[in-house]
């Protein structure tokens, strides 16, 4: 492919401008009030509301299916793209609430960098706890917020020292918050060395705030006298304290920008915008067959993290959301589907635009496609210019949580049964496994969050006419076995006896285990066991 200079430097400038990352949270600590306060700033939509909330992701899972044949497609929107001073965003959505699921890991691994939202009263909770985990995975940057900083909060100090221990990252505050709840005025940025004292908020755009210096006289006057001492004295301990603010360390993610604020009174929300588009890296190299590809590569390049089954019966098509790694892509220009072996069009390309879906013409590294997929695709699958061929290193497979044994109610609907849970398995709706040496006579589905059986029970009854047993199973942790060769006998594994040894239908070998407790009696009992959380062959 050859680009003239004026078209590669422009190429060049549309992908640096990039930052791709996803919001994870604990749900209630905030997300969807900070998604949509930097769409207010990035002129996406007019007023605090508009974007699918919370409202939606709460409601029962009768009401979502009814949600999802109306539309005919998602109601989960998977990407959110906006300007904002020259910058062109995509906030990826990580579903939360009952929606929460595989997909919701998947999808981080489109991300170049995440944001955390962390409660200011509650700290690192559950929810966040896993998100992070799989973002550390790769080493991508973390960027915290520390939210609802306008209610009492936990002292700040503490809340550093909990996301060090638990989460085992470094902690640099570029802003200090002064006061909390009722007299929260502001913060102190440690990178501009000024203080940023809130004067009113009117919930929808900006504060009104001034900007003054530590020593400027005017601040003594503006603060409460305790507050403002206690300023000095904080801006002293830190001075003294903790990691030095290095960027490499943010961008390996090791060290993670920490910033105090309030989402819903927009206390702190633009100045943190602001400071993680200058400290976040546009789309950065990704690993493939053939080494790691340059996202300036002119060659168009992408991976599927996502499949959206459509829950209409009438509709049987599904959208592929795919991550463009590298180049650009065109409307109606032959791509290379590298698993399928064959040249395709992608069809319908979509894009959105805060709740707007729209048909793409051209988009690049960094952003994110939705595409027609009429059952050709699987989650990470590669896409590429024809002359490129490369492929992307896979999803891996993340541990389910949840288990059931699952069997049909009518015996003679056998084959019924066994066609739809492999197909919803193969699309990566849920996780499929057996005990060794069985096939299909019982399986055991395994799945991240409990919407994922409802979705299971829906599309089996409604697709393949097939309604289901469903016997939940007191399980809760999963392990790939690693270090199974030839003579590997599962039968000769010490385990406590609430522990069981499954196969996935690859012939992976895996166990299950009820508790942490367990899976340290396993590995203490048998001294060449390797267990692993993700998998990433299965
Ligand atoms: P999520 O997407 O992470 O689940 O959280 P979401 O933004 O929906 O926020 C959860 C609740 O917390 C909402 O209140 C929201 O208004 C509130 N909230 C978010 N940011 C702040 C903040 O900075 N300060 C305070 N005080 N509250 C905040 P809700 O009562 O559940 O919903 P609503 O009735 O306000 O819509």
């Amino acid at each position: 492919m050859l680009l003239e200079e004026s078209e590669l430097a422009n190429l060049r400038q549309e992908i640096e401008n990039r930052r791709t990352f996803a919001i994870i949270s604990h749900p209630d600590a905030g997300k969807t009030t900070i998604t949509e306060k930097f769409l207010l700033y990035g002129g996406a939509i007019q007023e605090a509301g508009m974007v699918k909330g919370k409202k939606n992701s709460r409601h029962a899972v009768s009401d979502w299916m009814e949600i999802e044949k109306q539309r005919g497609i998602s109601v989960t929107s998977s990407v959110l793209q906006f300007r904002y001073q020259g910058k062109c965003i995509n906030i990826l959505d990580t579903p939360g609430h009952q929606d929460f699921s595989e997909d919701t890991y998947r999808t981080l691994m489109a991300a170049d960098s995440a944001v955390m939202v962390i409660d200011a009263s509650k700290g690192v909770e559950a929810q966040t706890r896993k998100l992070f985990k799989v973002c550390a995975m790769r080493g991508v940057p973390i960027f915290t917020f520390i939210n609802k900083m306008d209610r009492e909060a936990r002292d700040p100090y503490e809340l550093l020292d909990e996301i060090e221990t638990e989460l085992g990252i470094g902690t640099y505050a570029v802003n200090w918050p002064i006061g909390s709840g009722k007299r929260f005025h502001g913060v102190y940025d440690r990178v501009d060395d000024q203080v940023i004292a809130f004067e009113g908020a009117d919930f929808r755009h900006e504060v009104k705030a001034s900007r003054l210096s530590l020593d400027d006289p005017i601040l003594e006057g503006t603060l409460p006298t305790e507050l403002y001492q206690q300023l000095i004295d904080d801006v002293e301990l830190l001075s003294g304290a903790g990691d030095e603010f290095d960027l490499a360390a943010v961008h390996a993610g090791k060290l993670s920008p920490v910033f105090f604020g309030s989402a819903l009174t927009n206390f702190g929300v633009e100045p943190f915008l602001e400071k993680f588009l200058q400290m976040s890296t546009p789309p950065t190299a990704r690993e493939a067959d053939i080494g790691r590809i340059d996202p300036f590569d002119p060659h168009f390049s992408a991976f599927v993290f996502k499949i959206q089954a459509n829950m209409n019966k009438a509709h049987r098509d599904r959208i592929a959301f795919m991550r463009i790694c590298s180049g650009k892509f065109e409307r109606g220009s032959d791509v290379w589907h590298v698993q399928g072996g064959r040249k395709i069009q992608l069809a319908q390309p979509q894009q959105l635009m805060a709740q707007d879906r729209s048909i793409v013409d051209e988009a690049f590294a960094g952003d994110i496609i939705g595409v027609f997929d009429p059952g050709i695709f699987s989650i990470g699958d590669t896409v590429c210019d024809p002359t490129m061929k490369c492929v992307y290193s896979g999803i891996p497979t993340f541990a389910p949580e949840l288990f059931a044994r699952v069997r049909q109610k009518d015996t003679l609907k056998r084959k019924q049964f066994v066609k739809g849970v492999e197909q919803i398995a193969r699309e990566g709706a849920i996780q499929i496994f057996h005990e060794p040496n069985t096939g299909m006579e019982e399986v055991i589905v395994g799945v991240v969050g409990v919407l994922q059986f409802e979705v299971l029970e829906y599309r089996l009854k409604n697709e393949y006419n097939v309604e289901v047993i469903r016997e939940g199973l007191p399980y809760e942790h999963l392990r790939w076995i690693e270090n199974t060769d030839e003579e590997f006998d599962y039968k000769t594994l010490k385990l406590t006896s609430d522990t069981k040894v499954v196969q996935d239908f690859q012939g992976n070998y895996l166990l299950l285990f009820t508790s942490p407790w367990n899976i340290s009696w396993a590995l203490d009992h048998n001294e060449d066991l390797t267990l692993s959380e993700f998998s990433e062959n299965a």
